[in-house]
Order: C-alpha cells, then sequence, then structure tokens
C-alpha cells in the first residue's frame, strides 16, 4: 500500500529551479555541476532534518530572558549508496559535524542483470538511529529497494529511514513507496520517467560521472 505522505518534494521555487538549470545543462563544467548540485543537497539535508521529531528545550538568553524552543531527539546517521551517493555526505557532515556515515555498493550482476549487495560498512548501533540513505538519482528504484533490505536486516524501522535524492523518476517512487510505505523519500524534484535505458529523462546523466570524472 503506498503513502503518498511519505513522499515530499522540495518547494518548486525559481531558486531551485534555477540550481536545476544549471546541472541538466550538458555544457555546464564539472566544477560548476559540483557546486551547484551541493546546494541542492544542502537544501535535501535540511528539509531531512526538518522532519526529524524535538522535544522542548529552555535556555537563557543574552538579554536574561528564557526562550522556549527544541532541540533534536534521537540520533542520526547517514547511509551513501556508493559511489554517487557519496557526493552527498559533505552536505550531510555540513549540517551535522562529525555524523557517522555508512557505505552500501549495490551494483548490476552481469549474469542476472539484478542489483547485487557487494559491501556494506554501518555503524554498529545503527538501529538506534534515523537514516539518512543518500542517492542522487531515484530511477528504477532497485539499488534504494536493496539498500532498505540491508537497513531493515540490521533492524532500523522504516520509519527511521529517510531517504534523500536530488531527482526522482515517477515510476521508482511509485515502485519504492509501494513496497516501504513507512520510509520518506526526500526529493528535489519528480522527472517525466525513465528512457530506453533506464536513465531518468529530461535528467541530467550520470550523476557519479558528471560529479567524480573530468
Ligand atoms: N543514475 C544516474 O546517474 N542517472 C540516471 O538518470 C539514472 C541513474
Amino acid at each position: 500500500m503506498s503513502n503518498q505522505d511519505n513522499i515530499l518534494v522540495l518547494p518548486q521555487t525559481n531558486q531551485l529551479l534555477s540550481l536545476y538549470t544549471i546541472i541538466r545543462d550538458k555544457a555546464t563544467s564539472r566544477s560548476d555541476f559540483i557546486f551547484y548540485s551541493d546546494r541542492i543537497i544542502r537544501l535535501l539535508v535540511e528539509e531531512g532534518l526538518n522532519q526529524l521529531p524535538v522535544t522542548p528545550r529552555t535556555v537563557q538568553t543574552a538579554t536574561g530572558v528564557n526562550f522556549d524552543g527544541v532541540t533534536f531527539q534521537g540520533k542520526i546517521c547517514g547511509v551513501s549508496i556508493m559511489r554517487a551517493g557519496e557526493s552527498m555526505e559533505q552536505g550531510l557532515r555540513d549540517c551535522c559535524r562529525s555524523v557517522r556515515i555508512g557505505k552500501i555498493l549495490i551494483q548490476r550482476d552481469e549474469e542476472t542483470a539484478l542489483p547485487k549487495l557487494f559491501y556494506d560498512k554501518l555503524p554498529e548501533d545503527i538501529a538506534d538511529r534515523y537514516v539518512f540513505l543518500l542517492d542522487p538519482m531515484l530511477a528504477t528504484g532497485g539499488s534504494a529497494a536493496m539498500a532498505v533490505e540491508v537497513l531493515m536486516s540490521r533492524n532500523v524501522p522504516q520509519e527511521r529511514i529517510l531517504f534523500l535524492n536530488l531527482v526522482a523518476s515517477p515510476e521508482g517512487i511509485t515502485l519504492f513507496n509501494k513496497k516501504y510505505p513507512k520510509v520518506k523519500i526526500i526529493t528535489g524534484v519528480v522527472d517525466q520517467g525513465l528512457d530506453d535505458n533506464k536513465y531518468i529523462s529530461p535528467g541530467l546523466g550520470d550523476f557519479g560521472d558528471r560529479y567524480y570524472c573530468v
């Protein structure tokens, strides 16, 4: 059963649109691609943090008056799906100093053409944390689904997983949300669909290549 409440798309402001216009442009240099992608990643991380529960906390201000505020409840960690997801780690670190970050490597099995888990390294106490799952492109949803299975096998409840991505396909969102209705998807934009090569269209090409290669 799907749960639309757990699909969050960033507000489509002109500012956000201008950032996407730059990173979608195939003529954009690598350094600009990194700079403007990082700005979007920052917005995604901030939105993810917005979703976490808080408890009341009162502090005394420099004027000697009390201020009734809040503080975050619980611990978080990041888990990046290698390699493209690693591009989102710094954005998380910029907001959460010394945050623990785990990694999952999933690649296509050349024999079966299905995603296969090759490697994972996760914080020992991941079951006690909120997990920011990082992968910039939600295309078919196959890798993300496998990553969620890995997290669930480590006793992370779906409710504590927030899946952050820059561009999503409607197909990927539907499949993922049906399978894991309690996982929150936080995306910057939902594109038209997948092309014959399972790339997101109009998309921006291969995110990892554009971020890491010249
Ligand atoms: N991964 C990418 O980098 N781009 C896509 O369009 C789909 C998956």
